[in-house]
This record gives C-alpha cells, structure tokens and sequence, in this order.
C-alpha cells in the first residue's frame, strides 16, 4: 500500500517538517519512501524498474548475471558482485548468486587478513619458519604458522627439532660442533680419524729414508770414483 503525502499536506496545518518527518514514518515494514510515496519493496533478487505512483503498482525486475540483492530492496540497480582476485591469493567457496554476493577464501597455503562476513577480502602467504625454529602452530585459513626458537642442543630446517647427536655416546669422535641448522658430524673410530695423520706421517718418514739413502750412495759413489783416478784430491 501507498499513502499520498500530498493529501496528509493539504490537510494539514502543521509545519512542513513534521509533515515530511510523518511521511518517513508512515511507510510500513517491506516498504520504502519515493517522492512522498511509500512503494512495496522488491524481493531479495530482484530490483526496482518502476517505482509505484498514484495510479500503478511498483514494478521489479530480476537482477542481471554478475549482480545481486540480498534482501528486499527499493533499488534501481542491483549490486555488482565481488570477484575473488588470485592477486589478493583468493578462491570462490561459493558463486555469486541474484540474492548472495560471491564467497572467497584464501588459496591453500594463505591466510586471510581481511574478512568481510563469510567472504575473504584479501589473503597472504603463510610465513615459513627459519632453520634453528619449528613450527609451533601451523598456519590456517584465518591465522598465520606461527614459529619458536628450537631448544638448545637441537636443531632444525624450520619445521621440527631435532637434537644434535652426541657423538662420544656412540664411542665416536665429534669432528664439528652441531649448530643451529646442522647436526653435529662424528667420526666412526679413533684409529679411523687418525689415519690419514698416520699416513702422512709415515710417507714423510718414507721421503726422508728415501732421500737420506740417496745421499749415501752417491757418496759412496764418488769416493769410489775418487779411488780410481790418480789425480783426484780425494
Ligand atoms: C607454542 O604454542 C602453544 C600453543 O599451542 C603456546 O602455548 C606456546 O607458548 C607456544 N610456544 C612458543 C615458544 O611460542
């Protein structure tokens, strides 16, 4: 139902403020306020074509692909609908429809950092945890990973700790220290960690045997020469 204003108007002495406040106010629920009129309300889905005058009704019209209203309405134009925007990491959970908007969520792996009801505005990456951290709490939908420091004696590639091993409990010998992001090396035996120094020093030995011997028998050499040949020194 409508009500004409311009006949509460004419009717009435009182000034045209509470005139026009009474108009606002005479529109029932499911309806709306055009030029003085009050006009029936189009259905969620649909908007206003014609508004409603003294002589016809209102009329609606259903909203076009790609907009929507959600509730009754006296618009002239329906809503446009969002679009999930891959640079925002966003997905659609559910299309558009002429009486929803579009639903987006975060693409796997994101989380969102603007919501607006049940739909995702923008989403970032979840953040990776460094070496020498674990993941205290992996990242969700809504939340980012949330990482902490590994305890000391322990390390990590940035999602679990481990502790570094002790080589001396397995009868070996550390070679490095383990460190935040790398376990400690061991070596399997003393006799094996030293090996290479007992090589060395046993080819240093050979070399000096070697050169000593060398030495001797040139020696030996040349006062044999020496022997031989009348003018010699020797
Ligand atoms: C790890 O997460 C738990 C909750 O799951 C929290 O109580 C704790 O403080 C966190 N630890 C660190 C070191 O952030």
């Amino acid at each position: 139902m409508w009500i004409n204003c311009n006949l509460i108007h004419l009717s009435t002495i009182l000034p045209l403020i509470i005139n026009i406040s009474l108009c606002m106010a005479t529109c029932y629920n499911g309806e709306y306020e055009i030029n003085g009129q009050c006009c029936p309300m189009c259905d969620a889905g649909k908007r206003v074509y014609l508004h409603c005058d003294e002589f016809s009704s209102i009329t609606c019209v259903s909203c076009t692909k790609d907009t929507y209203t959600e509730s009754s309405n006296g618009l002239r134009e329906c809503l446009q609908c969002s679009v999930c925007d891959l640079s925002n990491n966003l997905r659609v959970i559910k299309a558009c429809t002429v009486t929803s908007n579009t639903a987006c969520e975060p693409l796997p792996g994101h989380y969102c950092i603007e919501v607006n009801g049940k739909s995702c505005l923008k989403a970032e990456k979840h953040s990776t945890c460094s070496p020498g951290q674990y993941i205290n709490q992996t990242g969700t939908e809504f939340r980012d990973t949330v990482c902490a420091p590994c305890p000391a004696g322990s390390y990590s590639d940035g999602t679990l700790c481990k502790l570094h091993t002790n080589c001396e409990s397995f009868k070996k010998i550390t070679i490095k220290p383990g460190t935040e992001k790398d376990d400690a090396e061991c070596t399997n035996d003393e006799q094996s960690y030293k090996l290479p120094l007992i090589l060395m020093f046993g080819v240093c030995v050979l070399v000096v045997i070697v050169v000593i011997v060398v030495i001797i028998v040139k020696k030996k050499k040349s006062y044999r020469l020496a022997a031989q040949d009348p003018h010699s020194r020797l």
